[in-house]
């Protein structure tokens, strides 16, 4: 415990959900209707996100995780296999290529955008590379140009993991609008929710069709085709698939989050540019660089890097400090090649990828959600700053 009374009396959150009445309503809406699985409100859901790419398919699904699970599946990967990812992601991204049966091949980031560096994905496709999954980190967009230039030279196939990109736009288009497979996440944190839900928008209508399927069995036809009036209760198995489908219930709250999703971005936009002016003054603490090519933030998140060298605590023992002065902060993310199962199968060590390690000891996240007000932003910062001041290195 401190010895001196914490910056804030409350906790600071680090994330928390901008829910309205009418979010509510429309929940209740549902359950009164008797209709609390898929139904007509996912079908409304998709339809206005493959509406809002400009005629993608639209497939809900109930988590990104789930998402990308079916993009994966849908590939149907052999042992040999390879897909190229990046080690700064949530382990989802690198989980279902393994749950595919096949080799997840990583490729570093770039040290100040924390982007999946193309050279280094070009450095890394053979002849056993079957497709490309980058992450859109924190909310600005990869560079999609040089791979999808590689994409199409080599014939892998691309799939944008876009969980945290809802709104994000790269050389003025949205990304998931010109995506061969793209995959959002709806999880409370980001930056429109269905209570947990995701979204995966696709070129090719056979593919989707697939994945239509793997998301509920295998079964071709959805339970609402079969209960609802006029429906028919008979199916057939195509292929083993998974239960992966939205709810109705999710999908209420997301028809009004979508409609609010500018909003929430905008100010997610005024708050992260508060931060960058606040941290100038605060050498220690190193926001992440911002990519040249012209992009659109959605600002999921604002990470930062802690200066090791100018303190003498680590970054583990720093967030602990944070904590004890009411503040709540998250790790986006640690370098997935050096978790336990992908060392000890692959025998990855500290080393290989250089840029990724150097960021996954120093970095962490710190509140941005458009409930935020700017005296939290100012707790935060001194928060940091009283820390600093203490465990500045002599
Ligand atoms: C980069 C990335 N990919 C995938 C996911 C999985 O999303 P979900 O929680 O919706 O399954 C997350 C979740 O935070 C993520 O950050």
């Amino acid at each position: 415990m401190t010895d001196h009374l914490p910056v804030r009396s409350s906790f600071l959150a680090f994330s928390r959900p901008t829910i309205g009445q009418e979010e509510i309503d429309e929940v209740v809406d549902s359950m009164r209707s008797g209709w609390l699985t898929t139904g007509p409100k996912v079908a409304r859901l998709e339809g206005l996100f493959a509406e809002w790419s400009g005629g993608r398919e639209a497939v809900a699904v109930n988590s990104a995780t789930a998402g990308l699970h079916v993009a994966v599946a849908a590939l149907d990967l052999r042992p040999e296999d390879e897909v190229i990812t990046t080690p700064i992601t949530w382990p989802a991204t690198v989980n279902n290529i393994e749950l595919c049966g096949a080799k997840p091949v990583f490729a570093d980031v770039d040290r100040e955008t924390l982007q999946i560096d193309p050279r280094e994905v070009e450095r890394r496709i053979g002849p056993r590379t079957r497709a490309i999954i980058p992450v859109h980190f924190a909310g600005a967009p990869c560079d999609m140009d040089p791979l999808r230039e590689m994409s199409r030279k080599h014939g892998i196939r691309l799939i944008e993991d876009a969980a945290h990109a809802v709104g994000t736009a790269y050389k003025g288009r949205p990304v998931g609008s010109d995506a061969d497979v793209a995959v959002f996440s709806f999880h409370p944190i980001k930056n429109m929710t269905t209570g947990e839900g995701g979204m995966i928008l696709c070129a090719d209508a056979a593919m989707a069709a697939r994945m239509r399927r793997l998301r509920f069995h295998g079964i071709s036809r959805d339970v609402w085709k079969r209960y609802s009036k006029g429906g028919t209760p008979q199916f057939e198995v195509d292929e083993p698939g998974f239960k992966y489908n939205m709810l109705d219930l999710q999908a209420a709250i997301g028809l009004h989050q979508f409609a609010k999703l500018e909003g929430f971005n905008e100010r997610r936009g005024e708050l992260a540019a508060r931060y960058d002016e606040l941290f100038s003054r605060v050498p220690e603490i190193r926001p992440l660089g911002r990519a040249a090519y012209p992009h659109r933030h959605a600002w999921h998140l604002y990470v930062v890097r802690l200066e090791l060298e100018a303190v003498n605590l680590t970054r583990d023992e720093f967030l602990a400090k944070l904590q004890e002065e009411q503040i709540g902060t998250g790790l986006h993310f640690p370098a997935v090649h050096l978790q336990r199962f992908y060392r000890e199968k692959y025998g990855y060590a500290p080393g290989d990828y250089p840029n990724a390690e150097w960021n996954s000891e120093r970095l962490f996240s710190i509140p941005l959600y458009p409930l935020l007000e700017e005296q939290d932003q100012l707790d935060v910062v001194e928060a940091m700053r009283r820390i600093i001041r203490r465990h500045r290195k002599a």
